[in-house]
Parts: structure tokens; sequence; C-alpha cells
């Protein structure tokens, strides 16, 4: 295998990390990946956000907490959607483009190799997207300067991993060869 084979062979998602921020060089490095992945049309619109500030990241799980909360579903004091990550990369899209979904997920899966080929632990977090239209929530992606018009389309936490571990096996009947 080549090493863009085993490194997504190797990829997997951690929930568990060192509070340690990751270098400066490495975060730039998966922003780059994010940006280099294909778009529909070319249209480039989806566009990713970095937090580094836990205050913010804080924030984002006190908002998301309350949202669950009103909705019915506690959570335990322990809480934290993002799992303390040190980095949290924010996905979104302009409301209007259509292909938002698909060209914000390919940026993803390019965060999460380019991640996995730094040695650096990732998982995609899927709670901002499901609460952010709560008036709350918008109130700190606001603060972060994610445009009104724009919609998250998923989240990356990022950061050093406290434990490695094997990738899990996936289902080997979902590929299909028709010739
Ligand atoms: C659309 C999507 C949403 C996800 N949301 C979350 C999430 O909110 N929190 C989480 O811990 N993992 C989340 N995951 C990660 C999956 O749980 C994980 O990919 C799956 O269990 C397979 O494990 P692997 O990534 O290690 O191969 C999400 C993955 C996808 C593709």
């Amino acid at each position: 295998m080549n090493e863009t084979l085993q490194t997504i062979a190797q990829r997997k998602s951690c929930r568990s990390y060192q509070s340690e921020m990751i270098k400066d060089e490495e975060l730039q490095a998966i922003l780059q990946a994010a940006i280099q992945a294909p778009s529909a049309m070319n249209r480039q619109l989806c566009e990713v956000f970095a937090i580094t500030n836990p205050e913010y990241i804080d924030k984002l799980t006190d908002a998301i907490k309350t949202v669950y909360e009103e909705r019915g579903e506690k959570k335990p004091d322990t809480y934290h959607f993002s799992y303390h990550a040190p980095v949290l990369l924010i996905v979104s899209g302009p409301e209007y483009d259509s292909r938002r979904v698909e060209d914000g997920s390919c940026m993803l899966e390019n965060i999460f190799l380019a991640a996995t080929s730094l040695n650096i632990g990732s998982c995609w977090i899927n709670q901002l997207r499901d609460t952010q239209d709560v008036d709350e929530v918008r109130e700190v992606l606001s603060q972060l300067g994610i445009p009104h018009n724009h919609q998250v389309v998923g989240c990356a936490a990022i950061g050093y991993m406290n434990q490695d571990a094997p990738a899990k096996d996936k289902k080997q009947e979902r590929i299909h060869i028709v010739k």
C-alpha cells in the first residue's frame, strides 16, 4: 500500500485528546487540505473556521447542552461536545448553496485524512449542526464570525490523541464489483 492508502486505512475517530495545542504548521497543513477538497462546479463556497480559544469551545458546549436539555435530553455534567480537543474546525456554507453538504463533507474528510497523516486525532462532531438554529447557539456562532446566512455542515475535533487505537473493521459486504 502507498502512504495515502495507509493513511486512509489508519483513520479512526478519536474521543480523548491531550490539552496541548497542535503546532501552527500542523493546523495550517490541515486547513490547506480542507480547502483543497473538490467542490461542485468549483464554486468553493464552503468555509472552515478554526476555533482554538477554549473559552469559545466551552461557550458552544454550554449552549448546545442547554438546547439538548430544553429538548428533554439531559447531558451528564462531564459533557463536552468536542471531547476537550484543543481545536474545533467548523465547516459551513451559504444556505443558498444546494451542494453545501457534499462540498463541506469533502472538506471534512480531507481534514480527517490530513490529521491522520500527521498522527493527529480527529472526530466528526455533529451536535452543532443539530442545534445551530437555536438563538443561544447562533449567538456564539456569530461571535466566531460565521455569517448569518451560513449553515454548519459539520465539525471536526482535532488534537493529539491520549491513546492510539487501531482503526475499526469495516463491513466488506458493502463493496460490489459489477462486471
Ligand atoms: C455524519 C457523521 C456524524 C458523526 N457525528 C459524531 C458525533 O457527533 N460525535 C462522535 O463522537 N462521532 C461522530 N461521528 C463519528 C462516527 O461515530 C464514526 O465515524 C463511526 O463510529 C465509525 O468509527 P471510525 O470513524 O473510527 O471509523 C460522526 C460521523 C459522521 C460521518
